[in-house]
């Protein structure tokens, strides 16, 4: 069988978005840490059209904009004043070779669980009944709001009445348009042609065409699927929680089919960007997003927060807050720590409980095990980074870099004061603060040298050692 591709897929994403309430135009809004038009683009580009044309209108320049980061390729198509599904069609025909023939698949910018198998699954019903037009269709519960879809005694579609539009009797057929459609794009566009905007919302409608064509003796064919998700809008903000949840449902199944266990997957999000590897535990209260990586063999969580953080295999990362870092395999981090952008922790390596790290390269092996901020710093391979230790990078003005070299240590409740480079092979005292560079070797102190002051209590004229009473 010959691999079937479209010529075009159309994306609608012109419509206005009221019901979201928003300053944001809709299909910006995003669930599983893509925007709802980044899904509908992604699901296009998985069926490997010729063309992949976005059709905007309300906020133009944002969605605009957006759309050709995400994918430099995709033609955007401006609607003009005229209102309706069938006019976003016809300006995005526009953007299309005058010349082009062949399947056009048509989908919406706000339906983000729509995927690539569906829209091939479509394609292939649309060339195997030889149909001009073919139309995804779903039974809803409740199909308030959606266009009904009409049968001849054939079976064969002949028309599609929208909510507004229909008959009581109309209103009583289960079935529904789900808005995705396969086109012959000659028929696309000469029955668009002969659509008018005479109906309840004086909108030129796309769905006006399966009646045009039916009457034209053209065939028109249903393709039912039976998983309505993949079919549902977002048109408000309890709709894309809904869809939320439902996408985060089934990017944790995804993960789990591929070998690894989700403690709770109740409260667990993981975008549908991240990929978690095999005989990984997700504990959990746990959140992955964005353009994370997790290894296999590693512990996650719980309460653990990464977002763009690359896990190395059998890495453990426990009650964690980490952006833009790399931890290393068999790296070891938290309790209670905050890993901020520029974090990379070497194989071995550990950052623990009560430590923020910030633009810090912390070698193989090396240690940052408790209370301590590492900001603007590099670590050698298995320094040892003692407790309290802060890097003061800032010093009211700009920030400064320090160095700590291979197997140096760092005495307790120490502050290097940046910028300064530490050797390899040396020892800072505990409670120094360091302004001066330290070489290999060397043993630095800096602070005041303890002194014991013999007699000294009584000469303060104490009666006794204890401390006087605090409740007098
Ligand atoms: C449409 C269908 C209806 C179907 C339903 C499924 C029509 C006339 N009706 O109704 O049969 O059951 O979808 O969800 O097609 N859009 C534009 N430009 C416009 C209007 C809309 O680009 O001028 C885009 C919207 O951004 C949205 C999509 O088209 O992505 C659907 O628009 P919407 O207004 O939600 O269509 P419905 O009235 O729900
Ligand atoms: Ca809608």
């Amino acid at each position: 069988m010959t691999t079937l591709r479209p010529a075009a897929v159309l994306v609608l994403a012109a419509g206005e978005g009221t019901r979201m309430r928003s300053r944001r135009p809709k299909v910006l809004h995003t669930i599983g840490g893509r925007s709802l038009v980044e899904h509908a683009v992604a699901a296009a580009r998985g069926t490997h059209p010729d063309h992949l044309v976005v059709v905007v209108r309300h906020h133009r320049d944002l969605v605009a904009e957006h759309v050709a980061q995400l994918d430099p390729d995709v033609l955007v198509a401006d609607q003009d004043e005229v209102p309706g599904t069938g006019r976003a069609v016809e300006c995005a025909l526009a953007s299309l070779p005058s010349d082009l023939d062949g399947t056009v698949l048509v989908t919406y910018g706000d339906v983000p669980l729509l995927t690539s198998e569906t829209l091939l699954g479509l394609l292939h019903t649309h060339a195997a009944t030889s149909a001009a037009v073919t139309l995804v269709t779903a039974r809803l519960a409740d199909p308030t709001g959606y266009g009904r879809v009409l049968r001849g005694p054939d079976g064969d579609v002949s028309a599609i009445v929208e909510h507004q539009d229909a008959t009581a009797e109309q209103l009583g057929v289960g079935e529904v348009n789900s808005g995705l459609y396969a086109f012959d794009l000659a028929v696309l566009r000469k029955t668009l042609a002969a659509v008018g905007t005479h109906n309840a919302q004086g909108e030129k409608y796309l769905t006006d065409v399966v009646a045009i064509a039916h009457e034209r003796d053209l065939r028109v064919r249903a393709h039912p699927v039976d998983d309505v998700w993949q079919t549902e809008g977002v048109n408000d903000r309890i709709q894309l929680a809904r869809l939320g949840a439902e996408l985060n449902r089934r990017t944790l199944e995804r993960i789990m089919r591929d070998g690894a266990t989700v403690v709770d997957p109740a409260t667990t999000w993981i975008d549908a960007t991240v990929t978690v590897g095999t005989d990984t535990v997700i504990r959990p209260h746990t959140q992955i997003h964005g353009a994370s990586t997790i290894g296999a063999d590693c512990v996650i969580g719980p309460d653990t927060t990464l977002e763009d953080v690359e896990v190395g295999d059998g890495a453990t990362v426990v009650r964690t807050q980490a952006l833009l870092a790399v931890i290393g395999p068999r790296a070891n981090v938290g309790p209670f720590s905050y890993l901020r952008p520029g974090t990379e922790l070497g194989p071995q390596g550990k950052i623990g409980g009560f430590v923020e790290t910030k633009n810090a390269q912390i070698a193989a092996g090396a240690k940052v095990p408790h209370l301590t901020y590492a900001g603007d710093v590099t670590i050698g391979e298995k320094a040892n980074i003692g407790a309290g230790t802060v890097f003061a990078n800032y010093d009211g003005v700009a920030k400064h870099h320090s160095s700590v070299g291979a197997r140096t240590f760092i005495g307790s409740n120490s502050v290097i004061v940046a910028p300064v480079d530490i050797a390899g092979n040396a020892y800072v005292a505990a409670g120094s603060a360091i302004t001066h560079n330290v070489k290999d070797g060397e043993l630095a102190i800096g602070r005041e040298r303890q002194r014991n002051i013999e007699g000294w209590v009584e000469r303060r004229g104490e009666k006794d050692h204890g401390p006087t009473d605090p409740t007098t």
